[in-house]
């Protein structure tokens, strides 16, 4: 039985004083829960302060590969360990396309953050021109494959792996049941072959891209779904908490 797992990407949103409340009030109700883990990406200037406070876990937006040195602007690995930042997200689509990631670099991310034992969100997915050519299965697996080469089983044990359509991130469209379960497969699928049939029962594989209180509990009730990384509704106390009940 895997443990779900809902992720609040909250991107670059909300003032100091608007995380500290939000997190604070997430915090002080019963969203933390054993049943699920419930993890905060803030924008990283919050992170230090959030990390401090009592409740939930915290986790980057993004890091930069390198152990130290001159990169400025860069975050790296050992830097979250050291303000007790457990989790990182590696590879979402907006870093891919707006601060043109490729896949090797995201490799080098997903390397320095598994090796510095911090749990990554390791996130996939297609564009709508690559869903409507029919390639996105083979797209998908070919970034992953591409994102989690060199890393070995032990590594991937750290791996949470979200699939983000990027057609669906803050779109308000959904992926239908038909399309989320046959790419959760897929990712499974490829999870056994790269790695062993066990690791691909373990890993969880969350889903995201407009997830919200509405249609949260339909897609989390899909085979292979084990959560979700939400966005815009993580923003507001009100509709994350029913987010986390639809579990
Ligand atoms: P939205 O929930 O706003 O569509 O964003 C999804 C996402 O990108 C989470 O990482």
């Amino acid at each position: 039985m895997r443990k779900k797992f809902i992720g609040a990407n909250w991107k670059m949103n909300l003032l100091y004083e608007e995380a500290i409340k939000l997190f604070a009030d997430l915090s002080n109700s019963t969203l933390n829960t054993s049943e699920a883990d419930i993890v905060v990406f803030p924008s990283s200037i919050y992170l230090s302060e959030l990390s401090k406070m009592p409740g939930l876990p915290v986790g980057a937006q993004d890091l930069y590969f390198a152990d130290s040195g001159a990169f400025t602007g860069g975050i790296a690995a050992r830097q979250l360990k050291s303000i007790s930042c457990k989790y990182v997200l590696v590879g979402h689509s907006e870093r891919r396309i707006t601060f043109f990631e490729t896949d090797e670099v995201i490799n080098l991310k997903l390397k320095s953050a598994v090796r510095n034992d911090l749990k990554v969100v390791f996130c996939c997915g297609e564009s709508l021109g690559i869903r409507e050519s029919k390639k996105h299965l083979e797209f998908v697996t070919n970034q992953l494959m591409q994102g989690w080469k060199d890393l070995d089983e032990t590594e991937m044990k750290n791996c949470i792996i979200a699939y983000e359509p990027i057609w669906a991130i803050g779109t308000g469209l959904n992926a239908s049941k038909m399309e989320i379960e046959e790419m959760h497969g897929t990712i499974r699928r490829t999870v056994a072959s790269c790695f062993s049939h066990s690791l691909s029962q373990s890993i969880r594989i969350v889903y995201g891209g407009s997830c919200n209180q509405h249609n949260a509990s339909d897609i989390f009730s899909f085979n292979d779904v084990d959560g979700g990384l939400i966005g815009g509704a993580s923003l507001e106390f009100d509709s994350f908490e029913k987010i986390i009940k639809s579990l």
